[in-house]
């Protein structure tokens, strides 16, 4: 056994080219969705990707994915082979644990060392992207992943207009600022409604807030995505929503946040850190 007090060893080896973390202060405002989506737009412009699902109390990336029920292989009895969907790698705790039922208690050092686990022991193979989809707030699992990770790329962060979880962004950024991880910017999601029939825009919890934020907290803003009635169908029935529906308004804002983060992550550490 490790010993619990000793700060973490961070990995040998970085997981991939670049490794982009996905927080947020609040459950419930995109994230897992954000990181499926984006981890697929990375896979299907041919960028090698894996998307890591470090959520020990609510994984949701096997259901967003329809993955759910997936037990892992070995080829050669040491290390795991990732799931795959097209080209695209993905391990979830989920698909560790055993009945999705069990209620599972993890200390903090317990939590590391499944993330160490995570990384080290399953074939990831050589990736540009590393794509890692955290539980809310800024507990163990963003810490240990900022901390394995040899100089992480930086984080991507989801708040939605509501003042309520814009101040949640600002614990994040504060958390990011602390572990010297560099904040490639801020998605306001579920911001606004567009009629999929006139392509009207309808302001429905107000929207503007996460630019303001943004700028007040000098961090870049990405983008904003509306709310979109399809993606909880099509999350339901694991199709990620960029590749099911490319036409949408959800498609087209989130293909110019992918280049956006794609711009933010080829700079590296900016100012903001
Ligand atoms: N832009 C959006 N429009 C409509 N529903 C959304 C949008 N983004 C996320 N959702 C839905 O909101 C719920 C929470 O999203 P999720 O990505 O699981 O959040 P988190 O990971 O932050 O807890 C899910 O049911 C998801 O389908
Ligand atoms: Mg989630």
């Amino acid at each position: 056994m490790s010993n619990q007090n000793t700060a973490p060893l961070s990995l040998e080896i970085p997981p991939a080219e670049k490794s982009i973390l996905v927080l947020s202060g609040k459950g419930g405002v995109g994230k897992s969705t954000v990181a499926a989506n984006l981890a697929i737009s990375l896979s299907l412009q041919g960028y090698a990707t894996g998307l890591l699902d470090t959520d020990f109390h609510g994984p949701s990336i096997p259901k967003l994915l329809g993955m759910e029920g997936t037990r892992l292989t070995s080829s050669d009895g040491k290390k795991l082979n990732p799931a795959e969907l097209g080209s695209l790698k993905v391990i979830s705790v989920d698909f560790m644990l055993g009945s999705r039922t069990d209620p599972v208690i993890w200390r903090g050092p317990m939590k590391m060392n499944v993330i160490k686990q995570l990384f080290e022991d399953v074939n990831w193979g050589k990736l540009d992207y590393m794509i890692v989809d955290c539980p809310p707030g800024t507990g163990d699992e963003p810490l240990s992943v900022s901390q394995l990770i040899p100089e992480p790329t930086g984080a991507v962060i989801v708040t939605t207009p509501q003042e309520l979880s814009l101040s949640d962004v600002r614990r994040s950024i504060q958390f990011c600022r602390a572990l010297k991880l560099p904040v490639l910017g801020v998605i306001e999601n579920m911001s606004g409604f567009v009629c999929p029939h006139c392509g009207e825009r309808t302001e429905l919890f107000g929207s503007g807030g996460g630019e303001k934020m943004a700028s007040e907290m000098e961090v870049p803003f990405l983008g904003r995505i509306p709310i979109e009635p399809e993606i909880v169908s099509s999350g339901d029935s694991g199709k990620p929503f960029v590749d099911h529906n490319r036409k949408s308004q959800f498609a087209k804002d989130f293909e110019n946040i992918v280049t956006n983060i794609k711009e933010g992550a080829k700079e590296g550490a900016g100012p903001n850190i």
